[in-house]
């Protein structure tokens, strides 16, 4: 059985104040929460890394950072590396956020060299893929989640499935207060399954966690986790407030 992942994406919000009680809070409700199935992943802006993972010593609690360069050091200023990341023992990156491709034009390719240079150091990938309303208003759901995958992956004949995550977030459900439905994320997740299976086995296919997000809250995350594809949730807004968030753990572990 594949295990549940619980993704926050903080994107660029709380002050370290709150960000440090957020994960005192965490810390505390996860003395009494022990599952072997939920996997608890958070990811704060970059600057407060360090002392979130100082906080969260010795927890099952993961951290995430919300990118990483492509590059491994030199004359980038403003970029972290992600030898940096390892250097603080994050666990999980995400790249290729839509947020990302949108405003600062991230491509697939970019989004491969970056899931390689985490691959190498040992960090698990958060890749994320999605369709534009536009794009779904086309009928174009499809094509694009295919051209996605295959920049991403295009020229990788052997794959780990243990080294990345996707993300199956639909651009017009992010921040919008608009989920997919069951149905509608369900038939994408199948589909990207349906691609890695083509393209590498069902095996690899049968163990990738494929995640859903846009929207996700403590009101619609049991019927999306009940679809049989879907693996967990990649979470902006319901992530900040503790009490949601640790409600939708709890949520998942009746799954
Ligand atoms: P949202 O964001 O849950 O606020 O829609 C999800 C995401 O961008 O990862």
């Amino acid at each position: 059985m594949r295990p549940i992942y619980i993704a926050g994406n903080w994107k660029m919000n709380k002050s370290i104040a709150e960000n440090n009680a957020f994960f005192e809070g965490l810390v505390s409700f996860n003395t009494s929460f022990n599952s072997k199935r939920i996997v608890q992943i958070v990811c704060p802006p970059y600057i407060y890394l360090e002392k979130t993972k100082e906080i969260t010593k010795g927890t099952n609690i993961c951290i995430g950072a919300q990118n990483c360069s492509e590059q491994d050091n030199g004359a980038f200023t403003g970029e972290i590396s992600v030898e940096m990341l390892k250097g603080l023992n994050i666990e999980y990156c995400i790249v290729g956020h839509s947020e990302r491709r949108q405003f600062f034009f991230e491509t697939d390719s970019l989004i491969q060299q970056k899931y390689l240079k985490l691959k190498a150091q040992g960090i698990t990938a958060i890749i994320c893929i999605g369709e534009t309303l536009a794009e779904r208003e086309a009928n174009r759901t499809f094509s694009v989640i295919e051209t996605q995958l295959e920049g991403i992956f295009d020229g990788l004949y052997t794959l780990d499935n243990n080294t990345f995550l996707i993300a199956y977030e639909p651009v017009w459900a992010i921040g919008t207060g608009k989920t997919a439905s069951p149905e509608q994320a369900q038939e994408v997740h199948q589909f990207i399954r349906n691609w890695f299976e083509k393209k590498y086995n069902k095996e690899i296919a049968n163990g990738i966690a494929i995640l859903y997000g846009g929207s996700v809250k403590p009101s619609n995350i049991k019927e999306l986790l009940s679809c049989p594809d879907i693996d967990g949730g990649l979470i902006g807004g319901a992530s900040l407030d503790l009490k949601s968030y640790t409600e939708m753990v709890s949520i998942a572990e009746g799954e």
